[in-house]
């Protein structure tokens, strides 16, 4: 498994520095700081499992990897954009990311932001300008990226999880907060990498809620994480959720109890992978190290 995830996290790095050096050849007026501070954002020690979603289900489907690749790029831009403002003091107020100082610790607040302005443009201009895939298929991987990442959802779900400081919420609300700022991503990754299949409409819909099992134990996961593991193993800060008070599934239902929950979504998730017939060891795989990850 970490054979082939390394091999997904390695192209789509390459990719991602290629497209950075043809941004910086195309204007110089560009000022270094940002195109530095862009990649130091991006190029980091990422886990890179969006863009791995993404190869594994196009690959199954038998889509020729360079198809896949800027979709791969753009999902990674959005994902590391809504980091780098996650951890702004106006938001979660991290300092660690990565195993490194958070962008606006090692640059400065407004470059931050800019950083993750850049980020986000930048998803969408590559997508566009794919020249290897059809004008049909891109508009579809930007109309996916695009609601994900909006307001109903990855933004809509910020606001929520910043609304649900301090307060005590229902585990129905918990769960629409979770699917909607990070369940919406993972459930893009797999649609984007699907929408150039001619099977894709018969597969969306059963494809759709495997990424919500998936979107949704990532989740639960990383919010265990948040009290069990420590700040360098995770390369983030331990503890950040108990500091804010933030509304989590083992706040909500007890450690042991977020445990049982992550684990029957996972099982949920390999029974509707089983259901697809997506011949992919890997993508059962990385289901389960979803719930194994230590970071
Ligand atoms: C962290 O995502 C933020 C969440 C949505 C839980 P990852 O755990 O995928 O972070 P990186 O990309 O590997 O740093
Ligand atoms: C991540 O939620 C959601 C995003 C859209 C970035 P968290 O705030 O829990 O992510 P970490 O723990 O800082 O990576
Ligand atoms: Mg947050
Ligand atoms: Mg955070
Ligand atoms: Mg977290």
């Amino acid at each position: 498994m970490q054979t082939e995830l390394n091999r997904y996290r390695l192209r789509v790095e390459a990719q991602l520095k290629k497209q950075f050096e043809t941004v910086k050849k195309t204007n110089p007026a560009i000022p270094e700081i940002l195109l530095e501070a862009l990649a130091y954002a991006t190029l980091n020690s990422g886990k890179r499992m969006r863009p791995a979603l993404i190869y594994a289900v196009g690959e199954a489907l038998k889509t020729p990897i360079e198809q896949l690749d800027s979709a791969a790029c753009a999902i990674e831009l959005i994902h590391s954009y809504s980091l780098v403002h996650d951890d702004l003091p106006a938001m979660d107020d991290d300092d660690l990311r990565r195993g490194l100082p958070t962008c606006h610790i090692q640059y400065d607040e407004a470059t931050a932001i800019l950083v993750g302005d850049a980020q986000q443009t930048l998803a969408f201009e590559l997508l566009s300008e794919d020249p290897i895939v059809s004008d049909k298929h891109k508009l579809m991987l930007i109309q996916c990226l695009s609601q994900a990442a909006g307001v109903s959802g990855m933004i809509g779900g910020q606001m929520m999880d910043i609304q649900s400081e301090g307060q005590s919420i229902e585990l129905a609300q918990l769960k629409t907060l979770h699917q909607m700022k990070t369940g919406a991503l993972i459930k893009a990754a797999l649609l984007m990498g699907a929408v150039q299949s001619p099977n894709y409409h018969s597969i969306k819909t059963p494809l759709s809620q495997l990424g919500e099992f998936i979107g949704l134990a990532f989740q639960v996961h990383d919010d265990i994480l948040d009290i069990e593991s420590d700040s360098q193993t995770l390369g983030k800060p331990q503890g950040s959720d108990l500091l804010a008070d933030k509304s989590t599934y083992p706040k909500l239902m007890g450690l042991a109890e977020a445990k049982h929950y992550r684990d029957a979504l996972i099982s949920q998730a390999k029974a509707q992978l089983k259901n697809l017939q997506l011949e992919s060891p890997f993508l059962v795989q990385l289901i389960e190290y979803i719930a194994k990850r230590n970071h």
